[in-house]
């Protein structure tokens, strides 16, 4: 039987994301590409991350930055072509990194050979690669989708006199998977990615791939949730079961899947390796931690509280402390940077909050996920003026907003703390022009903290630097399987400030103390024994402030303790 414990690549490994749009632009038209990933391989690898997750780079219009996928084999022009991937694949290997890709199959772009097919007539052989809902049969029940100016995931379709489902953009039409030819053909596309020596798939949104198509008016138990009701498809399991038969069992390469909606009492049906479907996924519960309940992008009005960070946390680790592997991260391209969100980003605090922060990730259990430019310490941009949004979640939301006549001061207030385009600027290389990311004008505009030292090349001539806390932080977690695979135990959960907790395996002992707050804190530690203490690692100079069992810590203090 599979244990946790179990050493596996992609249990050891970490996880480096990059946005390639926003990472390194080599030709000169204000968008990254994969020369520019290319050109910076030996950077990446230099962090000591195993593992690269690069967002899409299949042709896409563009909609949604690629999550709108109009060929699934081939390289998006902006981006460069096969050749560019074929060389960039190679450059990994011979450094040792391995690929993986993102997997969008709930939904193509509507400029997709298959939707054009399918919505020319009713009666072509595409058809029912997606949900079509005739118009005969009356308005088709209230769907929500997330990017519709409307809010409505069906969109009336004239040619055919039908409507079709759209859970995301009008342009992302959702994919029928009770075709069999439509599964196929997904299979096949990963096969494709796999024979040319891809090693994973972050799968996109795939708790939503099932769908009643009968189509039922939501049922009561979901209230207004729609994203539990999306996640809980009659057959999702029966699809994952088979992708795994049909494709990931024949290979070495590990999955996760992006799975909004699903809860802790769902989790296993995942990723219990005996159940041979997914490797990890990524739970919501954290990013919905800051927000209203049942509305992923609105700020919640009071502020979030450390003991709910801290049981979050802890619960997903008591799923996966027996069976099954968790994925751990604090931002991504939909999610603001995490300094400026789970931190503190003023100068005084930004340093260690950022530490801190990378700190918390690479001393928990689970596959840690990195983000391109959380190793600098990268902060949320805030824009204020609609105008510098491009993402098209803030910009279509902007306007439901304004047909609504509603507060627009008040959306651009929440968009500065909640928006994914404050996730997505470019990345900032140096001091010079556009942060190094380019030398035309960027796609997003470059945050100008570039020049106060949140930069690679700053960060690279300072010992202290976060970024090469970064590397120390790594250089720990890989010295210590105990903090990867040792058992997790939360000490004082109420304690507002501190969140501590030790990790275990055979002999070793850690302890592990992180200040989330602005002051002095202090915690006093009698279960535990320090006789042996040694103090592995801090992020603040004032490192080892303890007497007996009581420390105290600077704002945003980290400090790693070994006692056995
Ligand atoms: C989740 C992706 O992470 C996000 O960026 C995208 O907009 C939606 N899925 C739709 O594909």
């Amino acid at each position: 039987m599979q244990q946790a414990t179990d050493q596996n690549w992609w249990k050891e490994g970490i996880v480096y994301q990059i946005y390639p749009r926003s990472f390194q632009d080599t030709t000169g038209n204000g968008v990254g590409d994969l020369q520019g990933v290319i050109r910076r391989l030996d950077y990446i690898k230099s962090l000591g991350v195993d593992i690269i997750w690069l967002n899409p780079v299949y042709v896409s219009p563009n909609d949604d930055n690629g999550y709108d996928i109009a060929d699934y084999r081939n390289i998006m022009p902006e981006f460069g072509t096969m050749t560019d991937f074929e060389e960039l694949l190679t450059g990994m290997k011979q450094r040792g990194l391995k690929l993986v890709m993102d997997l969008v199959v709930n939904h193509t772009s509507d400029e997709h050979a298959w939707f054009e097919a399918s919505r020319a007539s009713r009666d072509n052989p595409y058809r029912d690669y997606y949900h079509w809902w005739p118009a005969e049969k009356g308005t088709p029940p209230k769907r929500w989708s997330y990017f519709d100016v409307d809010g409505n995931a069906w969109k009336y379709d004239e040619t055919t006199d039908a409507y079709y489902l759209h859970y995301f953009s009008v342009k992302q039409p959702d994919l029928n998977w009770e075709n069999p030819k439509v599964r196929k053909e997904i299979h096949d596309i990963m096969k494709f990615w796999f024979d040319k020596g891809v090693d994973g798939f972050r799968m996109d949104v795939i708790s939503f791939i099932s769908k009643d198509t009968d189509f039922p008016e939501l049922p009561q138990k979901y209230g207004g949730d729609f994203v539990s009701f999306y996640s809980d498809g009659p057959k999702l399991h029966d699809y994952l079961h088979e992708l795994h038969t049909e494709v990931l069992g024949k290979y070495d390469v590990m999955t996760v899947g992006e799975a909004p909606g699903i809860g802790l009492d769902k989790a296993l049906d995942f990723v219990d390796a005996e159940r041979k479907e997914l490797n990890m996924f990524f739970h919501f519960d954290l990013m919905a931690l800051d927000r209203e309940e049942n509305e992923v992008f609105l700020m919640r009005k009071d502020s979030w509280k450390l003991p709910e960070f801290k049981k979050i946390h802890s619960e997903w680790d008591q799923v996966f402390a027996r069976k099954g592997w968790g994925s751990i991260y604090l931002n991504n391209h939909d999610f603001p940077r995490s300094v400026s969100r789970w931190g503190n980003d003023s100068v005084v605090n930004w340093y260690n909050s950022a530490t801190m922060l990378q700190t918390f990730l690479l001393t928990m259990r689970g596959t840690p996920y990195f983000y391109y430019g959380e190793e600098i310490g990268m902060t949320n941009i805030k824009f204020d003026s609609i105008a510098d949004y491009q993402d098209i979640n803030t910009v279509n939301r902007y306007k439901i907003v304004q047909n609504e006549g509603g507060d627009l001061a008040a959306f651009i207030e929440n968009e500065k703390a909640a928006s994914r385009d404050n996730a997505r600027t470019p990345m900032q290389w140096d001091e010079s022009t556009n942060a190094g990311f380019s030398l035309e004008r960027p796609w997003l505009q470059v945050n100008e903290n570039y020049k106060e030292g949140i930069n690679v090349a700053d960060q690279e001539e300072d010992h202290n630097s976060v970024l090469n806390y970064f590397r120390k932080m790594i250089a720990i977690r890989k010295a210590h399987p105990v903090l990867i695979h040792g058992s997790y135990r939360l000490l004082q959960e109420n304690h507002e400030h501190i969140y501590a907790y030790t990790r275990t395996l055979d002999e070793h002992l850690f302890l592990i103390l992180l200040s989330f707050s602005n002051n002095r804190s202090s915690i006093t530690l009698n279960e535990l024994d320090f006789e042996e203490a040694k103090l592995v690692i801090s992020n603040d100079v004032e490192a080892e402030k303890h007497q007996g069992k009581s420390f105290e810590l600077a704002p945003y203090q980290a400090c790693v303790y070994r006692l056995l």
